[in-house]
């Protein structure tokens, strides 16, 4: 044979050599770069019902404590699933609830509909609570016990309720497919949970929350102090854009506030769009809370601007002028918050180009924890890279290198001290939002925080900057710990924390079409 085609003229031999390899070349070459691309297709894909709980790969952090049988001494540790380590009986995120015996203080229903708004003269589709958007404002006393009743009566995709800011017990942080079914059509859930702290938060569906969220299926949430609020008037203003039109407190229009002169006025601001949103005003103010928390001993500020994070609060003090004008707070250039007698306005304040830093704001006060020794070290390091997420090829947003679902699970213990660094090196900012704890500011591209403590339970992280927080691991369960861009979420920046021994029997996807994002 081989023989044989030795004598065949050299033309032949190459020609039909030649016409094997240009038809083998591109098959094997295709196959060299399809095969790869197929399983990290594959790969990408996430089953039809799949737990958290199998989500990418846990994260033990630096530093964790030695425990024979568990994640050995200290050191970084990445494994197995948590579950192969856990102890016999794993805590379940169903279990933890507030006392079921304690009556409620604050009692609500919520219906939740699927219908048209009118948002500025137009028609935009999107979703009411108790036909209208924002939802009611709920407002409690701090300690009240505020028990919700949601009925959704025709989101056809299911809804649930997250009670964004607010360390609620597990069970009530209403995630689709991680601490309850989505609720839906006809369906019922209620959830019950103390106000211990008092501040400005607001809730959302976690179901399907980009188009839901965007949608307008969110309202305020308030919940005032035992001794009351300093300022003589008090008002929220929900920022959102619907359909590309700009709103406060659902009106395409400036909110006017009546009050008269010399008065204080709180006014409250929830930014609850996908991108940050800059606040300023017509006179002095004094910056009196982030995310729900008072900040220490405010000064009086003037000149600068503020940035509220997506998903984030800042509650503003502003003092009616005494020559019967108004005092004007810009919610960036679009909308205003005018707040004066019957009839006054004030001229829109030029946008200042100087910005307060929350990092050296307000006066040094204890944190009633350690932060110098953590227990727990995290890494939350954000980029940007090709490959598949859900099985769509893309430029898709990492965590720790890694594409979703193959994402951290950062694992605690209770009582864990927790500092975690957050890098953003995808060239784009991302409001990073931890459920059910809040988070205190160490530093921000190595510079430590010298002012008031800044808690925050959603960071604008820029691109380029990085932070060190710091939390006390005090409230267990299973939480995410994601980027409130919602859109940013839906492609796949989501991480959870969760504390050693915890299991959800919930599943995203399955019968009840769980998908939180
Ligand atoms: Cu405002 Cu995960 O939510
Ligand atoms: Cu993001």
């Amino acid at each position: 044979m081989a023989g044989h085609s030795r004598r065949r003229p050299a033309g032949t031999l190459s020609s039909g050599f030649g016409r094997a390899l240009r038809i083998a070349l591109p098959i094997v070459a295709t196959v060299a770069i399809v095969a790869p691309l197929g399983w990290l297709w594959q790969d990408s894909r996430v089953p039809a019902a799949y737990s958290v709980m199998d989500m990418g790969y846990p994260d033990y952090g630096v530093g964790a404590m030695a425990d024979p049988g568990m994640s050995g001494p200290g050191g970084h540790m990445q494994g197995q699933m948590p579950g192969h380590h856990m102890a016999a009986t794993p805590r379940l995120v169903t279990d933890m609830v507030a006392d079921p015996t304690r009556p409620a203080d604050v009692r609500v229903d919520l219906v939740t509909r699927q219908q048209m708004l009118t948002i500025g003269g137009r028609s935009i589709p999107g979703f009411t609570v108790n036909g209208m958007s924002p939802g009611p404002e709920i407002r409690a006393r701090q300690g009240q016990l505020i028990e919700v009743h949601l009925h959704n009566e025709s989101v056809v995709d299911g809804v649930t309720l997250h009670w964004h800011g607010v360390d609620v017990p597990n069970a009530m942080d209403g995630v689709a497919g991680v601490t309850q079914n989505a609720v839906p059509v006809g369906g019922e859930f209620t959830y019950r949970f103390v106000a211990e702290q008092s501040g400005s938060y607001w809730y959302h569906s976690h179901q399907v929350s980009n188009p839901q969220v965007a949608g307008g299926l969110l309202g305020s949430l308030v919940v005032t102090p035992k001794s009351g609020v300093a300022q003589q008037v008090d008002v929220s203003a929900l920022a959102h854009t619907y359909g590309g039109v700009r709103t406060i407190n659902g009106k395409a229009a400036d909110l006017r506030v009546p009050a008269r002169p010399g008065q204080r006025v709180r006014v409250r601001v929830t930014n609850t769009d996908n991108g940050p949103m800059k606040i300023w005003a017509s006179g002095p103010y004094r910056l009196l809370a982030t995310d729900g928390t008072d900040v220490h001993q405010p000064t009086e500020v003037s000149g600068r601007s503020v940035t509220v994070t997506a998903g984030g609060r800042t509650d503003l003090d502003v003092k009616v002028p005494s020559d019967g004008s108004a005092v004007r707070v810009q919610l960036s250039k679009a909308t205003a918050v005018i707040v004066g007698p019957p009839g006054a306005d004030a001229p829109m304040p030029p946008q200042p180009t100087a910005e307060l830093d929350l990092l050296a704001y307000g006066a040094l006060a204890p944190l009633g924890f350690d932060p110098a020794h953590p227990t727990r070290q995290f890494e939350y390091r954000i980029g940007r890279r090709p490959g598949f997420v859900k099985g769509l090829p893309g430029l898709w947003w990492s965590i720790n290198g890694r594409l979703y679902p193959h994402v951290p699970m950062y694992v605690v213990r209770e009582g864990d001290v927790v500092v975690m660094h957050i890098a953003n090196h995808s060239g784009e900012v991302h409001p990073m939002h931890l459920h059910g704890h809040h988070e205190v500011v160490l530093a921000r591209n190595g510079v430590a925080a010298t002012g008031s403590p800044w808690w925050v339970d959603s960071l604008n992280v820029l691109p380029g900057e990085t932070y060190d927080i710091a939390f006390v691991a005090n409230n267990p369960g299973i939480w995410m710990d994601h980027c409130h861009n919602l859109k940013h979420a839906a492609q796949g920046m989501i991480a959870h924390l969760m504390y050693e021994g915890f299991d959800t029997p919930y599943r995203i996807g399955g019968p009840a079409d769980n998908q939180p994002e």
